[in-house]
């Protein structure tokens, strides 16, 4: 890429192996224009940390143990958060529950990937969920982050089959795969400026969305 073009700064936070996290390394070490300032982490045992140590880039642990309540927690997180001057943050499997001022304070610059067809099974066990309500299409979606637990505005979903003989871990690979595309794409538009939250929706090219946007099936 042209390195005369300034990078979208990003804040990622995690909590677990952050296959997710790697995606979105390894796109800004070919192409995606972002610089991944910083890894945060509520668990100090959380494998994506060693992810963003081999790729060079800090980590820092806010543990949430460590807090009174999730007021003081999330602004303890984002104090260290804002050291980073992110223009964007990313929610890459951070499994905490977010406070209305936590999410007020990022509004329009946070984004979270989830694993289901929003607004589908939000919250947790998407994939067995999915399966038990015998869908037949699953997939993966990312949302602009808003009080409203994986209820924000959608942006960009992928889809995928679901199979006879699938069980909650073949699905949630499957949907895996896609998310690695899926999360690379969105922050592309966000770094483009082509993504915006206004009026509590989201727009794609000045325009707002009546339905989320498709990842195209691979080729
Ligand atoms: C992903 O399925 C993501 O959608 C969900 O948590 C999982 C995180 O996986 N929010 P990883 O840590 O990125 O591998």
């Amino acid at each position: 890429m042209n390195e005369v073009t300034p990078r979208l700064p990003v804040v990622v936070l995690i909590s677990g192996g952050g296959t997710n996290l790697q995606a979105l390394i390894d796109a800004a070490q070919r192409d995606l224009p972002i610089e991944i300032r910083a890894v945060i982490s509520n668990v100090a045992e959380a494998y994506g940390l060693e992810r963003a140590r081999r790729a060079g880039i800090p980590t820092e642990v806010v543990d949430h143990r460590d807090y009174a309540d999730r007021e003081r927690f999330d602004r303890a997180l984002a104090e260290r958060i804002d050291r980073y001057r992110p223009r964007l943050v990313l929610l890459a499997g951070f499994m905490r529950i977010l406070t209305p001022w936590f999410v007020e304070h990022y509004r329009g610059r946070m984004l979270n990937i989830h694993p289901s067809l929003l607004p589908k099974f939000q919250g947790l066990h998407t994939h067995a969920r999915a399966l038990e309500a015998g869908e037949r299409e699953h997939g993966a979606s990312i949302h602009f982050v808003t009080e409203e637990l994986d209820g924000g505005p959608v942006i960009v979903q992928a889809r995928v089959p679901v199979k006879p003989d699938d069980t909650p871990e073949t699905l949630a690979a499957r949907v895996l795969e896609q998310e690695h595309r899926l999360y690379p794409q969105a922050v592309q538009w966000f770094a483009e400026g082509r993504l915006e939250l206004r009026d509590g929706r989201a727009w794609f090219d000045g325009r707002p969305l009546e339905q989320p946007l498709q990842l195209e099936s691979a080729s």
